[in-house]
């Protein structure tokens, strides 16, 4: 649902996590269809750095209110989070592999199961019970929060956009990345 202001138009929460999911997983299937080995790293460097700054926001600013407020939503929030670190554990593997590698493609694609499946999990169980649990001023709250949460580390360029230095400056790929983006989205400064 979209709410139209006189501002402009606010997605809520859901519009916009349902998005991200569809990107992210759009990222890897590109991934996954490319020949090129540089254009397929960057892409996958593109769908991790969306990963990241997505589940950050979750834990920042949805899981907290499903926690609270939903039925269940204890076992429902324990339950994704386990989830996001089996994401987590896949997308730091996948920083040590080269990707013209066999094995970086079963990455991928272990990546993208795993990212599907939770996608599903909170599109077709999640958010609906948010959708009901919420009134649309709180859902639309919510949504700004998410959004300013994924601000707090830039985006990776797309692979068919220009060039980004920010990114680069701030967080720089390959390994250590997924840690990186982790400590730039929960403001911790490790060095
Ligand atoms: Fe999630
Ligand atoms: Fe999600």
């Amino acid at each position: 649902m979209t709410v139209q202001t006189g501002a402009g138009s606010s997605s809520d929460v859901v519009d916009i996590l349902t998005t991200d999911h569809r990107e992210m997983l759009d990222l890897l299937s590109q991934a996954e269809r490319t020949t090129d080995t540089d254009q397929r790293r960057d892409l996958v460097e593109t769908a991790i750095a969306e990963v990241m700054r997505h589940a950050v926001a979750e834990e920042m600013y949805v899981y907290p209110a499903m926690e609270k407020h939903l039925p269940n939503g204890t076992e429902e929030v324990e339950h994704d989070k386990q989830e996001h670190d089996e994401i987590v554990r896949v997308m730091k593997q996948l920083e040590d592999v080269d990707a013209s590698s066999p094995k970086f493609m079963e990455l991928v694609k272990e990546l993208k199961k795993q990212l599907d499946h939770h996608a599903d999990d909170e599109e077709s169980d999640q958010f609906p019970k948010l959708r009901a649990h919420f009134s649309s001023e709180q859902l639309v709250d919510m949504g700004s929060k998410v959004e300013n949460a994924k601000k707090l580390a830039p985006t990776r360029p797309h692979p068919s956009a220009p060039h980004s230095e920010l990114f680069h400056k701030s967080v720089g790929p390959g390994v250590g990345m997924v840690d990186r983006l982790m400590d730039k989205l929960k403001g911790r400064h490790t060095g």
